[in-house]
């Protein structure tokens, strides 16, 4: 059977860090803690000329090169954002369009925090059914932009980056030996929008509007939400948690993630964190997550990795690929 394999991957950071204690001034907050409740030490924060599309393809670029592969090569690209760099066209197009690429077709995923997930999964199906065969999967976040710097509740809570797979169709045997995307859970309900939402829209405000979060109540739903879509994709994989080799989450709290793994019964050395490093970045902080523990070594080819995000909407869900 065909399977979709990562060929190579990329990432991309504003150039500007900004640290807990930069926020002291600004609102009521200190860096003792930001850390003791979310585990984020810092956070890069996009300049004027730095945007979702200009990262978006920086990142692309980088997992190109990893993959030994050029635009030419690539059938499709998939964005995952919520922080486009216009209301329309799509960012995936105007990336394409910064790679030099006139061909194949390139569309936006938004499923804010799972996006990266959905995109992944979503790029598996087309690869699957044929009608892809090499996919950039992008996840490219500006949340600066959206964020009320004077909301000390949500203003300290994110960043700015890119990352990026590049996904090819291989033979497999069908077998969970394979590699390449082995199973996927998404999920969604809307009910929850009040709990965290952006407050504009073309089609309500006509403004772009800021991001609010009652945090405490995403909080409640996180680990749950969380465990079970993990539950169901290794139900469809017949595996458990001892046989995977690394967990890698959406970066939103320490918290959440040490809750989620104890659950679930991950070894804490398997977990993959660098929340600490930058901040929640929305549907970037699963590639970028990757892209740490790829080029330090820990993520090796024939690793079993499972991918796992949850977000606003809520929408949530899980991917477990062989490396
Ligand atoms: O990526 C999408 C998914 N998003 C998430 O997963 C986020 C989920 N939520 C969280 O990570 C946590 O709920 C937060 C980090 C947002 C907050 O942590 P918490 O332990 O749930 O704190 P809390 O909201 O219950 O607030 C505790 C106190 C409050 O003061 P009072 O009411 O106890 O007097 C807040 O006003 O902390 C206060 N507070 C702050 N204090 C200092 C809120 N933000 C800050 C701040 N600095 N930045």
């Amino acid at each position: 059977m065909i399977r979709s394999v990562v060929r190579g991957n990329g990432a991309a950071l504003p150039r500007r860090t900004m640290k807990n204690a930069d926020f002291e001034g600004m609102v009521e907050t200190s860096d003792e803690w930001i850390v003791q409740r979310t585990g984020i030490r810092q956070r890069h924060v996009a300049a004027d000329d730095e945007t979702t599309a200009s990262l978006g393809e920086a990142a692309a670029r980088a997992a190109l090169d990893s993959a030994g592969m050029t635009p030419a090569d690539i059938d499709l690209i998939i964005l995952a954002t919520s922080t486009p760099n216009n209301t329309f066209p799509a960012t995936a197009v105007e990336i394409q369009n910064r790679l030099g690429m006139h061909h194949g077709f390139a569309f936006d995923m938004q499923a804010v925090c799972s996006g990266f997930v959905y995109a992944v999964a979503t790029a598996d199906l087309y690869i699957r059914g044929g009608l892809a065969r090499r996919v950039l999967v992008i996840g490219s976040e500006t949340f600066s932009r959206i964020l009320d710097w004077n909301d000390r509740s949500t203003c300290v809570l994110f960043g700015d980056g890119a990352g990026a797979l590049v996904l090819e169709a291989q033979e497999g045997a069908g077998a969970i030996t394979d590699r390449g995307v082995l199973a996927a859970s998404l999920r969604s309900d809307g009910a929850h929008k009040d709990k965290l939402f952006v407050d504009g829209g073309p089609s309500t405000t006509g403004t772009v509007g800021h991001l609010r979060m009652e945090g405490r109540e995403v909080f409640k739903h996180a680990v749950g939400m969380i465990t079970d879509v993990i539950e169901a994709t290794f139900g469809e994989a017949g595996i458990t948690a001892q046989d995977l080799d690394w967990f890698v989450p959406h970066q939103a709290n320490k918290r959440i993630i040490d809750a989620s793994a104890r659950k679930l019964g991950i070894a804490e050395e398997k977990v993959v964190v660098t929340v600490d490093l930058h901040g929640n970045t929305s549907a970037a902080s699963v590639p970028l997550a990757l892209s740490v523990a790829v080029a330090d070594g820990r993520i090796k080819r024939g690793d079993l990795v499972l991918l796992e995000a949850m977000g606003g909407g809520f929408t949530w869900g899980a991917v477990l690929l062989r490396w």
